[in-house]
């Protein structure tokens, strides 16, 4: 019998996250009529497992022992908790992966994906970035404790596969998001990334008619954004791939993928389809005196799409089913 036809144990690690809940959508189509037998998912809540405890997480491993691992556990934040909060950020994020790595290792594991972010590529990396720019640079310092993390994160996947790939028969994969943005997202109103903290400043002033909305920076800044069902999707593919075409286009030192819209657009052209898609009719002001960040934020990923995988969901489309999100999350 192929793996294919036997139902797989698959741990998704942060199932309650935006990223770990578009996964298990994914994993769990409504499509009874497949041929391919539906996974069965488990989960832990941070509750029940804290993945920072090595113990804790080597049991949980000893016991439930699945056939595959989606790594979508994390401490993520934006600017001001990364530089708030730097050693809970480096510590957090090293014990989870590498507990989740060695744990997954020991129980006999075979096939692990682990979810990085394209903060990993130098500050000034040339746009855009392609995988080969990791480690070629400066990182952008208010992020990176984090990013150095997740570069740790890559490095033990492809150092597992290295020492014990043929010996034990391992394949642990990296994928390497850009922003992301849709169901599940945090709009909190200070501590959201641009996507939800816009959705969450248009809608308020179309109930307040309010005149105008003001977005901070000059809006011309390029930013890539990827809707979490694609992230989900492509997640799922990458895990999926047969080994031999991994390999194909993958280095045993450089095997992390980039996973992105393939376009980016200005701040200014995201604030003018977040307004249409809520429906505030008022007018986008843009407050110069506020920083601008990077001018340009794009990542490369013609490697994915020769591994046969593009996105599918226009940001318009992504933005719409982000806003009913929004509205049903009682913010
Ligand atoms: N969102 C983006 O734009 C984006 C972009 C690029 C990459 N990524 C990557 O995608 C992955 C998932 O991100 P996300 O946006 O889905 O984050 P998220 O919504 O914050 O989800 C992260 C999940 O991890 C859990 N978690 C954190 N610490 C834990 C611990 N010690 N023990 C057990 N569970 C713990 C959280 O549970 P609690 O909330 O209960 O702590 C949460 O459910 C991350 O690796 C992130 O770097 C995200």
């Amino acid at each position: 019998m192929t793996d294919q036809m036997t139902a797989q144990k698959i741990y998704v690690a942060g199932h309650r996250g935006m990223v770990g809940s578009a996964i298990i959508r994914q994993l769990l189509p409504p499509n009874t009529h497949s041929p391919i037998p539906t996974p069965r998912i488990i989960t832990r809540t941070h509750d029940e497992l804290d993945l920072t405890n090595q113990q804790a997480v080597r049991d949980f491993f000893q016991t439930e022992k699945p056939d595959q691992v989606y790594l979508a556990a994390a401490k993520v934040g934006g600017i001001h908790a990364n530089n708030t909060y730097p050693a809970d950020f480096i510590y957090q994020n090293l014990m989870m992966e590498s507990n989740i790595v060695d744990a997954a290792f020991n129980a006999g594991v075979k096939k692990l994906l682990f979810l990085g972010s394209s903060c990993i590529y130098p500050k000034h990396a040339s746009q855009p970035m392609s995988e080969s720019a990791l480690l070629t640079g400066t990182l952008e310092p208010t992020n990176e404790p984090y990013a150095i993390a997740k570069i740790a994160g890559i490095k033990l996947c492809e150092s597992y596969n290295r020492q014990y790939g043929k010996s034990h028969g391992i394949d642990y994969r990296s994928v390497m998001p850009t922003n992301l943005y849709g169901p599940g997202d945090n709009y909190h109103p200070q501590n959201s990334h641009v996507i939800p903290a816009l959705i969450r400043r248009f809608h308020e002033a179309k109930i307040n008619n309010d005149p105008t909305v003001t977005v901070w920076g000059s809006g011309t800044p390029r930013r890539e954004f990827l809707h979490v069902d694609d992230m989900a999707a492509a997640c799922v593919h990458v895990m999926n791939l047969d080994k031999a075409t991994y390999e194909q286009h993958t280095e045993p030192m450089q095997s992390h993928i980039n996973v992105g819209w393939g376009d980016d657009v200005t701040i200014h052209e995201l604030a003018e389809t977040v307004s249409q898609v809520v429906g505030y009719t008022g007018k986008i002001e843009f407050d110069t005196s506020k920083p601008d960040g990077s001018p340009r934020k794009l990542i490369d990923s013609s490697r994915l799409k020769s591994l046969g995988w593009e996105a599918a969901i226009p940001l318009q489309e992504g933005l719409a089913t982000t806003y009913e999100d929004f509205l049903n999350s009682g913010e």
